[in-house]
C-alpha cells in the first residue's frame, strides 16, 4: 500500500469523532455545525434542467467539457468579476474543486526537478497539500494568524522556499477561518509569484459567499486583467448554487495551465457527466438564488454572531464563507468542541485543519436558521450552568 494512505489517511481527532458517532447511533439528536455541506435545496431550476439534460443515450463527457458549460462559466467570470476570458482557451470545467485542486500539480509538477513544494496556509484545506504529496511533490505549509488577518503573503517567505516551490495556493474567502482580502493582496501575490517563477493558484470556491454590505470578495483573475500568465483559478457550484451533490467547478486561468490539464484528464477521465453539465449551466447563468442563498447564510450568522458577542467568545476572520472561526474559550480547541459535543452541538477544533488552527474553533453555519437557533439556546444555558471549559 502507499505510505502515503497510511499516513495521510488517520485523522487526528479519531476520539472526537468516535464520541460524535457513538452518540449519533444512540439517537441523540446533533446539532451539527462540522462539515461544510449545506441542506438548503438545489434551486428547483437547476434540478430541472439536469432532468431535461439526461437523454436516452448518454456517453462519455469529454475533458473539456460542453462548449456551452465553458461559455456560461466566462459569462458569470465577466459577470461577478468584469474579467473577459476565453471559454476555449482559459476555462475548464471540473467535476467540483476538490478534485480539480488534486489534479491540478499533476499538469504541472515535475517529481524529478529541484521546485517540487506547494506552498499552503496552515489552518488550510489539506487537498492543496495532498494533491501535491500524491504527484510527487513535498509540502512547505506557510503559518497564517490571527494577527496578520490570516493572509499568506508570499512576498514575505524567504527566498529559498520560494525558490523551492512550483506551486502557492491562496485561498480567499477563506476556509476555515473566513478572512477575505483586498484586491491588491492579489496584485502582491500575483507580482511574487511571477517575480520567482511559480504559479499562483487561488482557491476562490467561497466568492459569492459573503454579507450583503460591504464589497463582494475580489478575484485575483481581476488582478492579472488581461494577462493570465502564471495564474490559475478554482470556482465552484457547490457553495454558491447548493450543488456540492452534483460535483461542478471549474478552473480559470493561464491557457498553458488549461492545455495541460485537458491533456491530462482524458488519462484520468474525470468529468461531470453531461446532464450534471446542463444543470451547471443553468446554475452558472443566474444569479439571484446565489443571491437568496446568501441572504439564508447571513440570516444564520447573525443569530450566531449575537449569541457570540453576549458571550464574550471572541471572533476572527469571519467576513465572508459561511464560516465563523473562533477563539476557544480556555485555549483548548479539542477540549472545548468535545465538551461541546457532549451538549449535542459538533463544531470542528481548529487543529484539524493544520497545527496553526490550535486554539481555535470552525462553525459552518449548515443547520437550518431553526436549528442554529436551538443551537444557540442549549449553548447559551450550557454556559450559564457552568458545563462548559473556560467561561468564568
Ligand atoms: C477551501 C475549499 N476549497 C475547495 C473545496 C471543494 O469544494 P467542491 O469540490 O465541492 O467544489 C472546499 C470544500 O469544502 C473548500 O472548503
Amino acid at each position: 500500500m502507499n505510505p502515503l494512505l497510511e499516513r495521510l489517511g488517520t485523522y487526528p481527532l479519531a476520539a472526537f469523532q468516535d464520541l460524535a458517532r457513538t452518540m449519533a447511533a444512540e439517537g441523540v439528536p446533533l446539532h451539527d455545525f462540522s462539515v461544510g455541506d449545506p441542506v438548503e435545496p438545489t434551486p428547483p431550476f437547476v434540478r430541472q434542467a439536469l432532468i431535461e439534460g439526461l437523454g436516452e443515450v448518454s456517453q462519455y463527457p469529454t475533458a473539456a467539457g460542453l462548449p456551452q458549460l465553458r461559455a456560461a462559466i466566462a459569462a458569470w467570470v465577466e459577470r461577478r468579476f468584469g474579467v473577459r476570458v476565453d471559454p476555449d482557451r482559459h476555462v475548464l470545467p471540473t467535476a467540483g474543486s476538490k478534485e480539480a485542486i488534486f489534479h491540478l500539480p499533476l499538469g504541472i509538477l515535475d517529481p524529478h526537478g529541484d521546485r517540487r513544494a506547494v506552498l499552503w496556509g496552515d489552518p488550510g484545506y489539506l487537498v492543496y497539500e495532498r494533491g501535491q504529496l500524491f504527484a510527487g511533490g513535498t509540502s512547505d505549509p506557510v503559518t497564517l494568524a490571527h494577527e496578520t488577518g490570516w493572509r499568506l503573503e508570499l512576498g514575505d517567505l524567504a527566498s529559498r522556499r520560494l525558490d523551492a516551490a512550483c506551486i502557492a495556493w491562496v485561498n480567499y474567502p477563506h476556509n476555515p477561518t473566513g478572512a477575505v482580502v483586498d484586491l491588491d493582496y492579489h496584485r502582491r501575490a500575483l507580482d511574487t509569484a511571477r517575480d520567482r517563477g511559480l504559479v499562483l493558484a487561488s482557491d476562490e470556491c467561497y466568492a459569492d459567499i459573503h454579507p450583503e454590505e460591504g464589497p463582494r470578495p475580489p478575484s485575483a483573475l481581476q488582478a492579472a486583467a488581461d494577462d493570465l500568465e502564471g495564474l490559475v483559478v478554482a470556482f465552484s457550484l457547490s457553495k454558491r448554487s447548493g450543488m456540492t451533490g452534483y460535483r461542478c467547478g471549474a478552473l480559470v486561468g493561464d491557457p498553458d495551465l488549461i492545455r495541460a490539464q485537458r491533456i491530462l484528464r482524458p488519462n484520468i477521465g474525470t468529468a461531470s457527466p453531461e446532464f450534471v453539465q446542463h444543470a451547471a449551466i443553468a446554475a452558472w447563468g443566474e444569479d439571484t438564488h446565489a443571491v437568496q442563498r446568501r441572504g439564508v447564510f447571513n440570516a444564520k450568522r447573525a443569530i450566531v454572531l449575537d449569541f457570540f458577542d453576549g458571550a464574550g467568545i471572541a471572533v476572527s476572520g469571519s467576513a465572508a464563507t459561511f464560516y465563523l472561526w473562533f477563539a476557544a474559550p480556555g485555549g483548548d480547541d479539542a477540549a472545548y468542541a468535545e465538551a461541546l459535543l457532549r451538549h449535542r452541538v459538533i463544531a470542528s477544533p481548529g487543529r484539524a485543519f493544520g497545527p496553526a488552527g490550535r486554539g481555535w474553533l470552525r462553525l459552518a453555519l449548515v443547520p437550518s436558521v431553526e436549528g442554529c437557533k436551538e443551537a444557540v439556546a442549549i449553548w447559551r444555558d450550557a454556559i450559564a450552568s457552568g458545563t462548559l471549559p473556560g467561561h468564568d
